[in-house]
């Protein structure tokens, strides 16, 4: 396709008298927000703009020219962020009532899809970094075991990168689930843009992933709530869109659209050039970083290089940075990074503080990250003593979710809740990790988690409670 859909639009849209949505009828005039939100241009699906749900014009084309350059057999645009692919890869792959494998550190979305469609999960659990105190790669020797000790199970759904950047040896992992007729999901919400450059690893769709989600707008320029998933075989791909025909808007912004295939046709034209700047950027914050005395941050700096336990391998554009050997934690560091140098973190846990890279960063940008490192890194002094881990907890599952999350619940106060079986999902935000799952037995390590993140001030998201500080338990547990 020659002309891109920003073009189409452009083309389009002032010549149009619209009688038909969005209400505002590209009349920017009405209100200042309009003119700013690019109204003039904000259609969903008329004619000439072909239908997501059905494509056969120039989103088709769009999304074939994607799948050309992301190497995949099929690719679809999605305006509901990696979640809704996320829902539809696992309703497409699954009946009611199956069993699947999954990492335990899948995002919350992966348990949603579990509990519409009913699914009874393995949990995989990730191995973890002691260092960092982060989940860290997924052992192929666990994932085999786990295979063959749950035959009934067809599907594998794992999560890769991880919020923190680790990688797991994708490539083993898909070859072995393969063998034993596995059908592999990896959500790849945070890598869009493995795979383009010499600098970032290789992705799933090269791994030979049977569906890859990625979340376009994490780290590449795009729009937030865009994002890409491929299919590997045509069946599977008629499925998919069947499912995301079920779960997707059926008013898709055109917008967003023309975003996914701005962002596709740059990777396509300049990619080259723009992922040597990107990783320029980050080679310049590595200079700064070898000068941090306390703070260590993964990758970087004194860290590039190291053998870490249990790493199989680091994707570049995810910046950690450790306080674990500092007299602060992650919080108090975010709040030095907000209040004195007008940073914000994508996310902060006790350990640490993450700092996204993308795309529009530059050698500026990222230098002055590192010198605001380096000015807080003066002031600080070692730790006292070694930190108590607080990693998020092994939990053992005894209900069922799909009967639990709908089961009589009564409410306990978070510390008194030891042994009970819980009735809800809960979810630190982010990074949007259920640490605990409806059916799965409270433990001291899940309570200490949970008061360590309420007092820290995280978002703790439940899904049946809502009295502050209080658990949804199984009334019979
Ligand atoms: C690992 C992972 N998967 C999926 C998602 C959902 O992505 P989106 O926000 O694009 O819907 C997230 C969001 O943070 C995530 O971290």
């Amino acid at each position: 396709m020659t002309e891109s859909l920003l073009e189409l639009l452009q083309r389009a849209c002032p010549n149009t008298l619209p009688m038909h949505m969005p209400g505002h009828k590209r009349n920017t005039m009405l209100a200042p927000y309009l003119k700013t939100l690019a109204a003039e241009l904000d259609i969903t699906e008329i004619k000439g703009f072909d239908h997501l749900h059905a494509p056969g014009g120039v989103l088709q084309e769009a999304m074939e020219d994607a799948a050309v350059v992301f190497g995949a057999n099929r690719t679809f645009f999605l305006v509901n962020g990696s979640t809704v692919g996320i829902l539809a890869a696992i309703r497409a792959v699954t009946a009611p009532g199956d069993s699947v494998l999954l990492a335990r550190n899948c995002h919350r979305s992966v348990y949603h899809a579990l509990a519409l469609n009913s699914l009874k999960p393995y949990f995989i659990y990730p191995q973890t970094n002691l260092r960092y105190q982060i989940a860290a790669s997924l052992s192929v020797k666990k994932i085999e075991s786990a295979i063959a000790q749950h035959q009934d199970a067809r599907v594998l759904i794992v999560t890769c990168p991880t919020y923190e950047g680790v990688m797991s040896d994708l490539t083993a992992i898909i070859a072995l689930a393969h063998r034993h007729g596995l059908t592999v999901i990896v959500d790849e919400a945070h890598g869009a843009h493995l795979g383009f450059s010499p600098y970032f690893p290789t992705g799933a769709v090269a791994a030979g992933a049977d569906i890859v989600i990625q979340s376009l707008h994490k780290t590449m320029p795009s729009l937030t709530q865009t994002a890409l998933a491929h299919v590997r075989s045509p069946a599977l791909a008629s499925e998919m869109q069947r499912q995301l025909s079920v779960f997707e808007t059926t008013s898709p912004s055109f917008l967003l659209l023309a975003s996914i295939d701005g962002c596709v046709r740059l990777i396509r034209q300049r990619g080259e050039e723009l992922f040597a700047q990107w990783a320029a950027a980050l080679s310049a914050f590595d200079q700064k970083a070898s000068r941090l005395k306390h703070l260590r941050v993964l990758g970087y700096g004194k860290e590039r290089g190291r053998n870490l336990e249990n790493v199989f391998g680091l994707e570049p554009s995810k910046i950690f940075i450790s306080t674990l050997n500092t007299n602060v934690n992650g919080y108090e560091l975010a709040e030095l990074l907000r209040n004195r140098f007008s940073t914000e973190p994508e996310m902060i846990t006790p350990q640490g503080v993450l700092a996204m890279t993308g795309m529009g960063d530059t050698v500026f940008t990222m230098e002055r990250l590192g010198d605001s490192l380096l000015a807080i890194d003066r002031e600080l002094t070692p730790a006292k003593s070694v930190k108590v881990p607080l990693m998020a907890p092994e939990m053992r599952i005894t209900v069922p979710i799909a009967t639990a999350e709908r089961a009589p619940f009564i409410l306990l106060p978070i510390e008194d809740t030891e042994g009970y079986v819980l009735a809800e999902n809960i979810t630190v935000y982010p990074p949007g990790i259920p640490v605990i799952v409806p059916g799965e037995v409270m433990n001291q390590q899940a309570i200490r988690y949970l008061l360590a993140a309420r007092e820290a001030g995280n978002t703790i998201l439940r899904s049946r409670s809502d009295v502050d500080g209080q658990v949804a338990v199984l009334r019979d547990s």
